[in-house]
């Protein structure tokens, strides 16, 4: 609670509270060997779970699914760090 603020406010009749609220954190994340890049520029739009319940696919589909992330929702990831991520979601759902 901010200290520079009253705890307790009375005003005809009517007082006022405050309260303090603990919201539940996700802590959920990518684990594992590699994780750092997707951790990194894959969940600031989206959870992981919108990833995580993508079905399996090939190396080349993640591919591609990287490059529309980028390309048609402006997702700012850079070059550098694209293999890391592709390689990263070929070995956690691998497809054919
Ligand atoms: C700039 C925001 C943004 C970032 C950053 C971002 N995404 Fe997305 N992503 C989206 C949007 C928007 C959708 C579509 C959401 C919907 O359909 O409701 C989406 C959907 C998805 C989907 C679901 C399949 C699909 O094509 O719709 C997957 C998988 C995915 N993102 C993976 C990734 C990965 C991997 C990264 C990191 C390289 C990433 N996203 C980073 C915006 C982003």
């Amino acid at each position: 609670m901010n200290p520079a603020y009253a705890s307790e406010v009375t005003k005809s009749g009517v007082t006022l509270k405050a309260v303090t609220a603990t919201y539940p954190v996700s802590d959920r994340a990518f684990v594992g060997p590699g994780s750092d890049a997707i951790n990194a520029n894959c969940v600031t739009c989206h959870s992981i779970g919108m990833v995580l319940l993508q079905p399996p696919l090939s190396k080349q589909a993640w591919a591609d699914e990287v490059t529309k992330m980028r390309k048609a929702y402006g997702a700012p990831v850079a070059e550098a760090d694209v293999p890391a991520i592709v390689d990263y979601l070929a070995a956690l759902k691998p497809g054919r």
